[in-house]
């Protein structure tokens, strides 16, 4: 059932102006598409074709052990050295490849040397504490450069990152560093958020004593206070730059295309986080054509994606991509709203931002403030604006398209997920718009929404989304585990050999695609993805909880939160202490995004015979609506 369901499609129209699509770089994007399903490998071959490779590919797509596809096969590349190394052979060198901005106001410029020497300087570290081609490292950091160095110094040495989300706690980063194995992990001592220090070094010493396999874990030193150094474990970044071993050059490692470039932990249906696992082939030429086509990167643009680097979204639009294209990208450390609602918009004002991608749920929150924080600063070098994580209703998005692009600026809707490692549905700035649809595939992806046989739905009618071929960015395995990447993804249309997505969709008659939301146990909280099983599991390991049960409900900025159901063990009482008590648990056991929004102690859940909660039956309830088909409720 799906979590979230949004108005109906409207059939609203918004066109680019003339000069969006004289200067767009994909002007016809029927051609294009057309051009990619005459010739697939043959199209991917000529956009990888743009990047530099150590040794070409004897096959562009192996699917003879599908859904196992290998791409770019024999290659060898590093795509650290398509990030970095080619650039500082050219005028590039001098460019600004990050500009960054911390909460309190300090600020930092990175230009493409600059960043070069940063990641070869602290490669060669990880090299000195014997970071070696394969092993795991686990960075668990706040939004900034050193966040960025970490993960390309690790791609340079062939090493495979896991960046966990600054917001988890100590619990999920030590169950991320167990599965990786990782022996090193890097993180700060704090970081800055509403002006607050968020404590991320207590996390890291709580998490390394549940998971003891970390050896060495380099600090750093971002917010300045107390924290606890262990001697022979715990290492400051900035002595470890400072050693002679931090030389300011080192060659990108020959890595095969397939070579893992990293994990990154989502949640799926069950209470344990899946490792989808990118390489450095594909990936890097699926996250680089996609920027290009969608948000149209030229070499005078000033690029912020405001998403944390901790997600797909961060790692493909503010590290990946951006950097292989050669831009300017932004990095913002903090709180949008800190210490006022114009903070976003001063940013977009002082660097002369020209295209802003962000996420629903930011832009509802910053809706809320009112139209004057925006309309005090010059918002004039906007051109292109972008959306993802949820579906974006459509009053939102006229905000958005009015009050911050004075309806000069498209929006540009992308539709993925952590497992494509790039924009899947997207439009590109040249064709027309509707609010709410992420429009049409990209050029080289296949979508269709079929019913639950394959057979493909009409206009209008729900079904499943799902992707009919592979594409270069799509993630390989889950990490450790590759007969759930099987069961997850491929199973459900095994005969066809399609993915499954876990959202439901819908077309219209133009062909657009309506993303109404997730169809599986997953809810969205704020953009972040949330398995209902995991929260559970959280609260059923508090000594008061015999079982739980969870359901997303619609939230006017969230998207959606969480209400939680518990019974608790014989005898016991609830209270509001025990209230506090349990959020404060999840707090610990998953992070402050998985805190439930309400909880309420019941004395039974609704059950199927087989013993499955019925978890649409909580959501009809709490929901008013009707309860539907009840004929598989155990009495
Ligand atoms: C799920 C994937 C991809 C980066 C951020 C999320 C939802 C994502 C959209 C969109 C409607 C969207 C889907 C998807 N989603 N973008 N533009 N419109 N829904 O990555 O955490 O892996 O979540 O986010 O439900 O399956 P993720």
């Amino acid at each position: 059932m799906a979590q979230e369901t949004f108005a109906p499609p409207v059939s609203e129209w918004y066109y680019p102006s003339d000069s969006v699509k004289e200067n767009a770089i994909v002007r016809d994007y029927e051609s294009l598409y057309a051009e990619a399903q005459g010739d697939l490998e043959g199209f991917w071959a000529r956009q990888a074709e743009k990047l530099d490779w150590f040794a070409p590919w004897e096959k562009v797509l192996d699917a003879s052990e599908a859904p196992f596809y290998k791409w770019f096969v024999g290659a060898k590349t590093n795509i650290a050295y398509n990030a970095l190394d080619r650039h500082i052979k050219t005028w590039r060198r001098n460019k600004l490849a990050l500009v960054w901005e911390g909460e309190p106001g300090d600020k930092q410029t990175f230009s493409y040397w600059r960043l070069w020497r940063e990641v070869n300087k602290f490669a060669n570290v990880l090299k000195g504490m014997g970071v070696r081609k394969g092993d795991r490292v686990t960075v668990y950091m706040g939004r900034v450069p050193e966040l960025v160095i970490a993960m390309l110094a690790c791609a340079k040495i062939g090493a495979v990152h896991s960046v966990v989300y600054g917001g988890f706690s100590e619990h999920a980063l030590a169950d991320r560093i167990e599965d990786a194995q990782s022996r090193v992990l890097i993180t700060c001592d704090g970081a800055w958020l509403r002006g607050n220090i968020v404590r991320l070094k207590d996390v890291v010493d709580e998490a390394v004593r549940r998971s003891p396999i970390v050896e060495t874990v380099i600090v750093v030193k971002r917010t300045a206070h107390d924290i606890a150094m262990e001697q022979g474990r715990d290492y400051w970044y900035h002595d470890l730059m400072a050693l002679p071993i931090a030389n300011g050059n080192c060659e990108s490692v020959e890595m095969d295309a397939e070579d893992p470039l990293f994990i990154l932990y989502t949640s799926g249906t069950t209470g344990k986080p899946k490792g989808i696992l990118h390489t450095h082939g594909g990936y890097q030429v699926y996250t680089s054509a996609t920027l290009e086509w969608v948000f149209d990167l030229k070499d005078e643009d000033r690029w912020w994606c405001a998403a944390d680097p901790g997600w797909i979204t961060g790692h493909s639009y503010i590290v990946y991509g951006p950097l292989i294209l050669g831009a300017t990208s932004i990095l913002y450390e903090g709180a949008p709203n800190q210490p006022y609602p114009n903070r976003w918009w001063k940013i977009v004002e002082e660097y002369g931002v020209t295209v802003l991608y962000t996420a629903p749920t930011a832009i509802r929150g910053l809706m809320r403030f009112g139209d004057a924080w925006p309309n005090r600063h010059d918002l004039s070098s906007l051109r292109l604006l972008g959306s993802v994580g949820e579906p974006i209703n459509p009053e939102a998005w006229r905000w958005f398209y009015k009050v911050i692009g004075k309806e000069r600026c498209p929006i540009m809707d992308t539709w993925w997920q952590t497992e494509t490692g790039g924009f899947m549905i997207s439009p590109v700035p040249s064709v027309g718009l509707k609010p709410g649809s992420a429009t049409r595939p990209i050029p080289g992806v296949e979508v269709d929404v079929v019913d639950d046989h394959g057979v493909p739905c009409p206009p209008g009618v729900d079904g499943n989304l799902v992707i009919k071929q592979p594409w270069p960015g799509m993630l390989r395995t889950v990490y450790k585990d590759p007969d759930r990447f099987v069961k997850q993804y491929w199973t459900t249309y095994q005969d066809q050999g399609w993915y499954i997505t876990g959202d439901s969709a819908r077309k219209d008659d133009d062909g657009y695609f309506w993303i109404i939301g997730r169809n599986d146990d997953v809810i969205k909280v704020s953009g972040y993805r949330l398995g209902t099983a995991e929260v559970e599991s959280g609260l059923v390991s508090h000594p008061a909880v015999a079982e739980a049960a969870v359901i997303g409900m619609p939230d006017e900025v969230r998207g959606s939160v969480i209400y939680a159901y518990c019974i608790l063990k014989a005898g016991l009482e609830g209270s509001d202490a025990l209230l506090d008590e349990l959020k404060n648990h999840i707090r610990h056991e998953i992070g402050p995004i998985a805190v439930p929004a309400r909880i309420e102690f019941v004395p039974q859940l609704p059950k199927t015979r087989s013993g499955k909660i019925m978890r649409r039956v909580l959501k009809a309830r709490a929901t008013g609506q009707p309860e539907g088909d009840l004929s598989t409720l155990e009495e």
